[in-house]
């Protein structure tokens, strides 16, 4: 009896020494555990005499034991303490990650400085639908079917008489139909042609300006533009007319700026002529306020459309469309 007491301490104490995890040492304390009840189920062959003695050894033995697994847990403990610490140690020395903030788009950035230089000049902003009826894209601008001026645009047909528009002009009829004057708006969007090469783009934006009250002139016209034009690029920056061709204006005129790279001399942006072709514009014709219930003898008004990635090459030097389009991170990181 004596002999298995002594023999269970030393097993134990052995294993212990070599428990090197609490999962192991959990075990062993299991076992242990387990043996030290077969031990103490020998009691029973015991005579009444020897149980007393039996049982005190019985008793050092659990005593000695426990305190051995504690002062092993402890140690155990105290190892897997420094591991994890280790394990989850941070270098406060190392650089942090780079944080790479977005940029806005440069068709985004010029579009929001005309909508800021326009609305210091008191237009609103109109933005029309670009699923457009051929009433509003065309017919309503004095664009009848048939009218050779709808070749000047290809269009996208969606159904018939419903198409993708072609010009952000026919949001000029929606805000006449609702608001009588006097208006300014200022109408910017998407726009759609079938076209498509190094300066022009299937899908591609345009700001619509639009202005009818009492006694608007082309002198307006041309007064807003050369303020605009100013502020868009450098105040040195000059404005010209050239009479041109639209079936909703009358007259119609091409805005063409001096050009920026040469200041007018004349290169290769420019074609040697000093001028830059930027938009189109002129007086709202008459059957146009009519379409509108608006008297045209009471009212006049002007009305322009540019490109917005026209305007945003020529401000940044870019000469392919499709580097607007194609989301080439090393070219729009260069607006951040
Ligand atoms: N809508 C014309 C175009 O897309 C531009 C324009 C707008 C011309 C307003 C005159 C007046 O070409």
């Amino acid at each position: 009896m004596q002999e298995n007491i002594r023999a269970l301490r030393e097993k134990t104490l052995a294993a212990l020494r070599e428990a090197e995890s609490s999962r192991a040492l959990y075990e062993l304390k299991v076992g242990f555990q387990s043996e030290l009840k077969k031990v103490m189920s020998g009691m029973r062959e015991l005579s009444k005499e020897e149980r007393p003695a039996f049982g005190k050894l019985v008793n050092e033995l659990k005593e000695s034991m426990e305190e051995a697994f504690e002062g092993r847990a402890a140690e155990i403990r105290e190892k897997e303490m420094q591991a994890k610490y280790a394990a989850e140690r941070i270098d406060v020395t190392m650089p942090g990650r780079k944080f790479r903030p977005g940029a806005l788009h440069p068709v985004t950035i010029v579009k929001n400085q005309l909508i800021d230089i326009f609305a210091g000049m008191g237009f609103k902003v109109y933005e029309g639908p670009e699923v457009e009826t051929d009433y509003y894209n065309f017919t309503a601008l004095n664009t009848p079917e048939d009218h050779p001026a709808r070749d000047m645009q290809d269009t996208f047909y969606i159904a018939d008489k419903l198409l993708l528009r072609t010009q952000t002009s026919a949001g000029q009829i929606r805000v006449m139909e609702q608001e009588k004057p006097p208006i300014k708006i200022l109408s910017p969007g998407r726009v759609f042609r079938s076209d498509d090469d190094a300066t022009h783009s299937p899908m591609f934006h345009q700001m619509e300006g639009l202005v009818v009250d009492r006694n608007i002139t082309l002198c307006d016209l041309q007064g807003m533009l050369a303020e605009f034009a100013r502020r868009m690029f450098d105040s040195s920056t000059k404005v010209r007319l050239r009479p041109s061709y639209f079936p909703f204006t009358e007259p119609s005129v091409e805005v063409d700026l001096s050009c920026a790279e040469c200041g007018g001399k004349g290169c290769r942006l420019c074609k040697g002529t000093g001028w830059i072709e930027v938009l189109g514009a002129g007086m709202v014709n008459r059957k146009v306020l009519e379409n509108c219930n608006i008297d045209p003898d009471e009212y006049t008004g002007f009305a322009f459309g540019m490109g917005i990635e026209r305007i945003a090459m020529l401000k940044y030097g870019i000469n392919n469309i499709r580097a607007l389009f194609e989301n080439d991170e090393r070219f729009l990181g260069q607006f951040r």
